[in-house]
């Protein structure tokens, strides 16, 4: 999603930093357009690693406009939570949730150092309100980050910044592959429950983050907008998905 999301920024004439922990992905993301993009090591739940590529950022491209953050995790398959263990739950919520933190704190410094206002976009889930079986952490991460960003719009709002969610529904990423789209029966009982009859791609995420991160969209702060093909109508499928 991350990509697609670069790709379209680049293409309207933004400079783009790719921050992620997986640098080699991120390098390869870069090497299509060296002149505009930047890449940056960094683990989002940890939050010098976010300071600094803030700080990288600013550094090379002088303001920081535009935030957005998508780095995030599944649980790792499904798992009741009554046999959830703690480090498995914290593992999720460290990079979906405090990750999610860290960057809109340094992002806003960023933001209002310069004095220019700006726009973070924190992209969360269907399941912020969706709840999923066995999906107990991650459920949790995308409602805390949803109201996260509400706090966040509030606080933020006097000094002109925008903070905005997406909520995608299924997406065809590397993260559903094992999950869903890689699993006919999981995918076709989620397709049951999608009224447009197929899932999402990731260039209609970054359309929707195109407009959001817009001067089109300038009225928008504080909420998530839901980009789901209408699932959220029917709610997720009763049987269990992947294990
Ligand atoms: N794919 C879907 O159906 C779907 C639906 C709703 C929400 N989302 C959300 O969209 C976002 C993007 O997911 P995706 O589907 O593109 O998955 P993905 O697995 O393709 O991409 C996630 C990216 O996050 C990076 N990442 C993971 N942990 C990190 C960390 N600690 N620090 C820095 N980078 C880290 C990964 O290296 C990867 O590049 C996630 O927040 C996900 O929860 C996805």
């Amino acid at each position: 999603m991350g990509r697609a999301v670069c790709r379209r920024l680049v293409a309207e004439g933004a400079f783009v930093a790719v921050v992620d922990r997986n640098i080699d992905a991120a390098r390869l993301v870069v090497k299509e357009a060296e002149d505009k993009m930047l890449a940056v090591a960094a683990d989002v739940s940890v939050e010098a690693d976010v300071e600094r590529a803030v700080r990288l950022t600013a550094q090379r491209f002088g303001n920081v406009d535009i935030g957005i953050n998508a780095a995030g995790i599944a649980n790792g398959g499904i798992m009741p939570v009554q046999d959830m263990p703690l480090d498995r739950w914290r593992a999720v919520l460290g990079v979906n949730l405090d990750g999610i933190f860290f960057s809109i704190k340094h992002t806003s410094r960023q933001m209002i150092a310069q004095g220019t206002g700006g726009v973070i976009i924190n992209v969360s889930s269907v399941n912020a309100i969706q709840p999923g079986g066995g999906m107990s952490a991650y459920c949790v991460s995308k409602s805390g980050v949803s109201m996260l960003t509400s706090i966040a719009a509030l606080d933020l709002a006097q000094h002109g910044i925008r903070v905005v969610a997406i909520g995608p529904g299924v997406t065809d990423t590397a993260m559903t592959q094992p999950l869903i789209m890689g699993v006919p029966a999981t995918l076709n009982a989620f397709l049951e429950n999608i009224p447009v009859g197929r899932v999402c791609s990731p260039e209609e995420i970054a359309s929707t983050i195109l407009f959001l991160a817009s001067e089109e969209a300038s009225y928008h702060t504080g909420t998530t907008v839901f980009v789901d093909g209408g699932l959220l109508l029917r709610g997720y499928p009763k049987r269990p998905v992947a294990a």
